[in-house]
This record gives structure tokens, C-alpha cells and sequence, in this order.
């Protein structure tokens, strides 16, 4: 009798999406299973819309970022008659198991598909490394030294010119991302929306910077902290210096994962099939203390990351 597993990528993508692609159809095919992949996220499934995939049509897509599936956000699957549909789709597709690779999103989803009957495992893949229970998310590292890159590149502008730059990093509702660019990217302030802004107190710390003779400051400011042109107009107001704001927007999403990023993507795309193939489901992979490790989906949902705010301490204490 046939086996057939299906893979989906799902809401914002991020690179090293194809890696796990990669690793879940050969360890899938590996394991005797015929594999698909649903395109376009949820909305694919919805719509029917999957593709065979054989170890031949995974060549060469390790060092790609996006994803070959495309990928998107689907609001219906938040609905009941959403669902129902899905699970309709997955029946008349007739897998044995799905593997969901995605944001917090996909994670709900994952969850809700599991609690039909359908067997779930999901896979942490989001450049704001927002997910509970797992140490890194696919995306983070190659989205951090992105980031980081650009930052680079923006001090020497700034340092020629004498001026302070406000870079916002990408994390519409976290500051895990714009928090690690700070500590890499020695930037004097990092913003985020965790933490309470004291943009007076900024102001005159990036003043002082200038009196001790730095020649250029950046803040890291993520998304999800309010607006920054606001901010660095205020920060313009009260040092009476001369500031720039820098969007590095979806740059961050894009690019040839790192290898750390792939390394992750392949641990992670092959233990999800095998504990499909264990007959497993309703579960996360996750990387804990190096480790890579399982736990329930529910487990992921109901907690929330929380944000190492001493290191926020260490940026300030390491730009003097
Ligand atoms: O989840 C990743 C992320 O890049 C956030 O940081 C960002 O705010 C959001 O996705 C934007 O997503 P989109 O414009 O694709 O809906």
C-alpha cells in the first residue's frame, strides 16, 4: 500500500524554507513515502492546488531563500467552514500526514488540524523568532546577518557625515530580531516594543555619545515600537543634531540562507517526517540548548517568548 505525506509553507516566508522542503521530501522519500506539496500556503490547499514532489524537483533549492511552494497568509483557516474545508482537502488527498512549515500562524493552524483528526507536525520558520518553546525559528540567523550587513554598511555613511541613523528591523509585534542586530551591529540603542521608550533619556545619551567624541550612533528600532520617523524627528528635536532613518524592510526576508539557517532547516525538515512516520502528531520541532527536540504544538501556543532584557543592558553598557 502507498504512503504519501504533503509539505506546506505557510504565512510570511523566510529563508531556509526550501532547505526543510529539501530535507522533508528526501527523508520522505527515504522512508518509502510518495510526497506533495500544497502551494501557496493554506489558500493552495483550499484551492486544490499541490504539486508531486520527487528528490529530483528538491535539487538545488538548499541555497535558495523563499520558498518554491509560494507561500501566504489565509484568514479562512481562522474560520470553521475554513477549516472543514481543509480537512475535506487533506482526506480527498489522501496523506498519511502534513507537514507545516511557518509563523505563529501556521501554528494555530497546525493545531487546529491536529485537534480534526489530521496528523500535524510543525516546523518554526519566521525571521522575528517570535515562537515559543524553540530557540530559533528557520530565517532568524539569515535575516540577522542581513541585517546586521546593512547596518554596516549604513555606519559608514553615517560615520562620514557625523549623523545619527534610526534603523528599523523588521518585527511587527517583537524585538527578539532587532535586539540580536543591536548586540552584532554595536548600535547605541536598541528600541522595542517589550520595553518602556524614554526618548528624552535616548536624546541625551546620543548627545553625550557626541561630546565623547563618537562620530556616528544608530538605533535599532523595531517595527512593532511605533513609528520611526516620529521618533528620530523627536530625537532631531532634542539633540538639535542631525538624523536619517533607514527602513530595511524586506530585504530581511530575502536572500541565500546562511549555513547555520540550513544546517537548522535540514535537522528540523528531517525529524518532522520521522516522527510523522512514527505515527506522531500535534507536535513542534524545536531547537532547546542545541538540541533538537519535540513538543506539543498546544505547548508552543499557550507560551510566550520572553525577551532577554539584560541584553538590552549589555548594548547600553558596551556603546559608551
Ligand atoms: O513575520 C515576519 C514579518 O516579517 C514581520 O516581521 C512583519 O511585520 C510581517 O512579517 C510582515 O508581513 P507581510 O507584509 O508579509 O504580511
Amino acid at each position: 500500500m502507498s504512503k504519501k505525506l504533503a509539505v506546506i509553507t505557510s504565512g510570511g516566508d523566510a529563508p531556509g524554507m526550501n532547505a526543510a522542503v529539501r530535507a522533508i521530501v528526501r527523508r520522505g522519500v527515504g522512508l518509502g513515502y510518495d510526497m506533495i506539496g500544497i502551494r501557496r500556503g493554506f489558500r493552495g490547499l483550499l484551492e486544490d492546488d499541490f504539486v508531486t514532489l520527487t528528490t529530483r524537483s528538491v535539487s538545488r533549492i538548499i541555497n535558495l531563500g523563499g520558498t518554491i511552494l509560494h507561500t501566504g497568509r489565509c484568514p479562512e483557516m481562522k474560520t470553521e467552514t475554513g477549516l472543514n474545508r481543509a480537512v475535506r482537502m487533506i482526506k480527498e488527498l489522501n496523506v498519511d500526514g502534513i507537514v507545516v512549515i511557518g509563523g505563529d500562524g501556521s501554528l494555530a493552524a497546525g493545531n487546529a488540524l491536529s485537534k480534526s483528526g489530521v496528523k500535524v507536525i510543525n516546523i518554526p520558520a519566521s525571521i522575528d523568532n517570535d515562537i515559543y518553546g524553540t530557540d530559533e525559528t528557520i530565517g532568524y540567523d539569515t535575516a540577522l546577518n542581513t541585517a546586521v550587513d546593512a547596518i554596516d554598511n549604513i555606519r559608514d555613511t553615517a560615520t562620514s557625515h557625523d549623523r545619527i541613523f534610526v534603523v528599523e528591523i523588521m518585527g511587527r509585534e517583537h524585538g527578539f530580531l532587532t535586539l540580536d542586530v543591536g548586540l552584532a551591529a554595536g548600535c547605541e540603542f536598541v528600541v522595542v516594543p517589550e520595553m518602556p521608550l524614554n526618548v528624552e533619556e535616548i536624546a541625551s545619551e546620543l548627545q553625550k555619545g557626541k561630546e565623547k567624541g563618537k562620530t556616528s550612533e544608530i538605533v535599532a528600532f523595531a517595527e512593532g515600537a511605533g513609528s520611526s520617523e516620529e521618533f528620530a524627528a523627536k530625537i532631531a528635536q532634542l539633540t538639535g543634531l542631525e538624523v536619517r532613518v533607514s527602513i530595511l524592510g524586506y530585504i530581511q526576508r530575502g536572500g541565500r540562507p546562511t549555513a547555520r539557517t540550513r544546517i537548522l532547516a535540514s535537522q528540523f525538515g528531517s525529524l518532522a517526517v520521522e516522527l510523522l512516520d512514527a505515527g506522531q502528531s500535534n507536535l513542534l520541532v524545536c531547537l532547546e540548548d542545541g538540541k533538537i527536540i519535540s513538543r506539543p504544538i498546544s505547548e508552543a501556543i499557550a507560551g510566550h517568548k520572553q525577551l532577554n532584557k539584560m541584553q538590552c543592558e549589555l548594548i547600553n553598557k558596551l556603546s559608551v
